[in-house]
């Protein structure tokens, strides 16, 4: 990868380090990535500092952060052809955050949704980093150049706020960021929740509502043995009126590439536990070959080690230059080291 190639987007992702990612995830969006890596350029961050923001215990962050850019490659993100990295790797990243803390108005990180969201589910941490985590998110950003950030329904409103900090500076500053722009892939398609498919299939609610790109072949059977469907009794495409049927049917499109319509009458007459059993073969037959690359990267520490280390350097060089006109434009006195 050319690390200033002029013609090619350059896109950012930041990636909570959960150590879960779910096949809605995988559907909706990593498998999208995988087909960007030729075409722009693309940096993968797993986000530490921001699991901060609420209580980790200290063993399970570190492996969880390992695990995580272990699974991007083991879904097929090459560290060649992206830089994946953990952006506690990267001081550039806190310290544009403080900079630009003094351009973001406290009205503005008091309207974030997920702020009070937060706030009222950890009533008893609301810290100053969880009311300040858009501008950490601002700074992942901004210090790239980013041109494009995949984005999800509940992260468009931080970009919002990304992009009003980026226009402000620039207005006091001269053109120092570029203002990202959200990227909605051409391709996939939204997974719903298993239990309650009005929802979008999330990690954050229960773990009977999301297949996970590691659940071991029994668990994504019986998961979607109890998918919620209807009473219907009829294999067909609506999602308005039969959304949980309707999300196995595009469960098993994405997956297999049959049509809606080859579904449907091939499932005509034959009850909804023979489609499920379908998906869940569907899924297992997709996410198994997944799940062996992620252990056999797991298991290489050296490797995992090595990816780590020149994905922090690589990033820390274009964060440098960034960093440097920061300065620059902000009136911070020069040195040299
Ligand atoms: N806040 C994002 C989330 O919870 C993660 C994130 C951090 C991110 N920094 C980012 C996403 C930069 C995109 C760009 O999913």
């Amino acid at each position: 990868m050319q690390e200033q190639n002029e013609s090619k987007k350059r896109i950012f992702s930041g990636i909570q380090p959960s150590g879960i990612l779910t096949l809605g995830n995988y559907i909706g969006a990593l498998r999208s990535w995988v087909q960007l890596q030729d075409e722009a350029e693309n940096l993968y961050c797993v986000v530490d500092l921001h699991a901060l923001t609420v209580r980790q215990d200290p063993a399970t962050l570190r492996r969880r952060c390992t695990d995580t850019l272990a699974l991007l490659m083991a879904v097929g993100l090459d560290p060649q052809k992206n830089i994946l990295f953990c952006q506690s790797h990267v001081p550039a990243h806190s310290e544009l955050s403080w900079l630009l803390g003094c351009f973001t108005y406290i009205g503005e990180l008091s309207r974030m949704t997920q702020f009070k969201d937060k706030a009222q589910r950890h009533a008893d941490n609301i810290n100053a980093g969880l009311y300040t985590y858009p501008v950490l998110m601002a700074a992942d950003i901004l210090l790239y150049n980013t041109d494009l950030v995949p984005v999800g329904d509940d992260q468009k409103q931080h970009l919002e706020l990304a992009r009003d900090i980026a226009i402000r500076f620039n207005n006091v500053y001269g053109p120092v960021f570029t203002v990202p722009d959200a990227y909605i892939p051409k391709i996939g398609a939204r997974v719903m929740s298993i239990t309650d498919p009005t929802r979008k299939m999330s990690k954050s609610d229960e773990e009977a509502s999301y297949i996970a790109i590691l659940d071991e072949p029994d668990v994504i059977r019986r998961k979607l043995r109890r998918a919620v469907t209807d009473s219907d009794g009829q294999v067909r495409y609506d999602p308005e009126n039969k959304p949980g049927v309707s999300n196995l049917m595009s469960i098993l499109y994405v997956l297999t590439g049959e049509s809606f319509d080859a579904i449907e009458s091939r499932f005509a007459g034959r009850g909804y536990g023979e489609l499920k059993n379908e998906v869940a073969d569907a899924c297992v037959a997709a996410l198994s070959p997944v799940q062996a690359e992620f252990k056999r990267i797991q298991a290489d520490k050296a490797f995992l080690e090595g990816v780590m280390r020149s994905g922090a350097e690589r990033a820390s060089a274009l964060a440098g230059r960034t960093m440097s006109k920061v300065h620059r434009k902000m009136g911070l006195a020069p040195y040299k080291l």
